[in-house]
């Protein structure tokens, strides 16, 4: 199959899929997105022949609005822009969650600080205030009092960007040191692995010590569920575990592997490349000519 990659950073993530892809005999062509320029009224010489686009973009708004190009010139992407949309907006993950019936922490949205304050008051301390956009950790705050949160609120409201003036607050979880990262393909996991740290914030990114587990019953159907829930696709659901339950908190639509690769007994390119092979048969291109 003919395979486009959109990019703007070869990671070692891209690298472990386009060295499965090229040993398949697939032909890869990388698209770099900052040297693209998309038209609405036509389809980009780089999209012509594609039989499946993989979105490893890094940013998000790039993500979000190239797999809108590539959609609109009816090339199957992974993921789908409306995954795409759904994931990258915490608030927006929430409430999918929560309408699908997935088990997902209490979370609250405002938009000044003086409610905001009102909610975090509502939740007690610790609770925690997240970016509606964001990841690996960042910008992340627990909140142990009110002053805290007076200056952290203020803090957003003068300085943040357009993003952050939606408060994004949530119950605290006592998570026994780690969450849960499953990758997914269509709602099947692949693998998964715990994140353990001294820390509140578990991401790899943040220096978590990660090891592979087993992915029980229970975690299944909620990974399942919580892939329905968001449009289905590549995705890596994050779940913490709350005594003999779990909750998820989110979604991610343009999922890192490597560290999962790195401690699965599975080959997660290797997976993933097959279904992939799989989706591009099943959906084929409409336009490729
Ligand atoms: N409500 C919560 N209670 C306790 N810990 C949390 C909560 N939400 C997130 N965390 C911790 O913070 C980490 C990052 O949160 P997450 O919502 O996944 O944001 P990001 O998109 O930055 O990864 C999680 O992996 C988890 O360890
Ligand atoms: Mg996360």
């Amino acid at each position: 199959m003919q395979v486009g990659m959109l990019y703007s950073r070869i990671r070692r993530d891209e690298k472990l899929l386009l060295s499965e892809l090229r040993d398949r005999d697939h032909e890869v062509t990388k698209i770099d997105v900052r040297k693209e320029h998309f038209d609405v009224h036509g389809m980009p010489e780089s999209f012509e022949g594609l039989d499946l686009v993989l979105d490893r973009c890094l940013a998000t708004s790039r993500s979000r609005y190239a797999t809108e190009f590539v959609a609109h010139c009816d090339v199957p992407v992974v993921n789908d822009p409306r995954t795409a949309a759904i994931c990258a907006d915490k608030a927006r993950n929430s409430l999918v969650l929560e309408e699908a019936g997935v088990p997902t922490p209490r979370t609250t949205v405002a938009f000044t600080k003086e409610s905001a304050l009102e909610a975090i008051e509502n939740f007690g301390y610790p609770c925690v205030l997240k970016p509606v956009v964001g990841s690996w950790g960042r910008l992340m705050a627990k909140i142990d009092s009110r002053n805290a949160a007076e200056a952290i609120l203020e803090h957003k409201e003068t300085l943040g960007h357009y993003e952050h003036k939606v408060f994004y607050i949530q119950e605290f979880v006592e998570k026994p040191g780690r969450d849960m990262r499953v990758l997914a393909t269509d709602g099947e996991p692949v693998t998964a692995m715990a994140r353990s740290s001294d820390h509140w914030l578990t991401n790899a990114a943040k220096g978590a010590t990660t090891e592979p587990i087993e992915v029980t019953d229970e975690m299944r159907d909620l990974v399942e569920r919580a892939s329905d829930a968001v449009g289905g696709g590549l995705l890596g659901v994050d779940l913490m575990e709350t005594g003999d339950d779990f909750t998820v908190h989110e979604v991610n639509h343009t999922v890192e592997f490597k560290a999962l690769n790195e401690v699965a007994d599975v080959d997660v390119p290797g997976t993933v490349v097959d279904w992939l092979e799989e989706k591009a048969e099943t959906e084929p291109a409409e336009a490729t000519t």
